[in-house]
């Protein structure tokens, strides 16, 4: 049987914190080795969010050098910058021809944008066709989706089912299927168990970065907030207790404990006693990260050929895709 292709872009935001590592990249890592792994970083769909030339360029780079860290091999899977391929633009415009604008405006991620404050213009509407064009320039087979992104893959189906149906050739554009991520771990901003760990958060105090040196680390989780109770006894004091889950939920993972085992080991003690070792855990993970990235960012002509590979790939199979559909189309 064919290996399953799994695609997927991460938007270059800056600094990536634990949350990211065990969200979407960890599960990545786990795949290279069971299918044909495809994975940019998606350098257009920022231009909706960052419009200052040195920060975009940055962030692409360090982007890229994280992913490196953290795992990914350039080997095992096809890596590359979205806009190393502009044909994916040239796709995005046809597929818009096929996209229902009533769709459109009901995605709850435009929406939920301009809500909290970006300016609505037509990067950010089409967002979401430049997403499908992402996948279907590849013949992705599957598509790793959290729940921000379930309503974005469903319209991508729609428009190659559309575009499939009216050219009549079945099959041509591949309809992708949704990979759904397993609520593992959401991690949880350190300052309060209700909200997501973030890069938006104003407060540093609020997440680990993968930068982050031992010494930062420690005063971090000093830090982090919990309750005057000592360390919970059961799975159910949770519910109620969201920074101490918050914390138990990190250190089972980064220990690949269950939730309800890291309860056992330290119920009824001092949330002191947990922090040291929590802090301890974190540095044995995130230390050789942090030194590999800044190897990496040394080694600036390393990274370019790296790259450079990783363009090559992707570029073979979109280039004979375009043409395919250029033709399809009358062009
Ligand atoms: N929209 C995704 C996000 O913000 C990033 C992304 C762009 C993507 N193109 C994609 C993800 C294609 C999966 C497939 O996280």
């Amino acid at each position: 049987m064919k290996k399953k292709r799994i695609l997927s872009g991460a938007q270059p935001s800056g600094l990536l914190h634990i949350g990211n590592y065990f969200g979407m990249i960890r599960r990545m890592i786990d795949f290279q080795d069971s299918s044909d792994l495809f994975c940019f970083i998606a350098n257009y769909h920022s231009l909706t969010s960052i419009n200052n030339k040195e920060e975009l360029e940055k962030n692409t780079f360090n982007a890229f050098s994280d992913l490196l860290a953290l795992g990914l091999d350039h080997k095992k899977s096809t890596i590359w910058v979205q806009s190393h391929v502009p044909e994916v633009t040239e796709l995005t415009w046809i597929l818009s021809n096929f996209t229902s604008v009533g769709l459109m405006q009901r995605s709850t991620s435009y929406k939920d944008k301009v809500a909290n404050g970006l300016s609505p213009n037509m990067g950010l509407f089409s967002y979401p066709v430049l997403m499908a064009a992402d996948i279907l320039l590849y013949d992705a087979t599957h598509v790793p989706v959290g729940d921000d992104q379930k309503q974005h893959l469903e319209l991508c189906r729609d428009i190659a089912q559309k575009f499939n149906t009216d050219f009549e050739i079945e099959n041509f554009l591949q309809v992708p299927e949704p990979l759904i991520q397993k609520e593992f771990s959401r991690i949880m901003s350190l300052k309060d168990g209700s909200k997501k760990m973030s890069k938006s958060e104003l407060s540093d105090l609020s997440r680990i970065n993968l930068t982050d040196d031992k010494d930062l680390i420690i005063n971090k989780i000093k830090k982090a907030k919990t309750d005057p109770l000592p360390m919970p006894n059961t799975l159910k004091e949770l519910d109620e207790r969201l920074e101490a889950k918050n914390l138990l939920g990190i250190y089972s993972s980064l220990t690949n404990s269950t939730l309800q085992k890291s309860v056992e080991n330290f119920a009824g003690k001092n949330f002191s006693e947990f922090k040291q070792k929590l802090s301890e855990a974190l540095v044995d993970k995130i230390e050789p990260i942090s030194t590999e990235i800044k190897k990496l960012l040394d080694d600036k002509s390393y990274l370019d050929n790296t790259l450079l590979e990783g363009v090559e790939r992707a570029n073979i199979i979109a280039s004979k895709k375009i043409k395919r559909i250029k033709e399809i189309v009358g062009f």
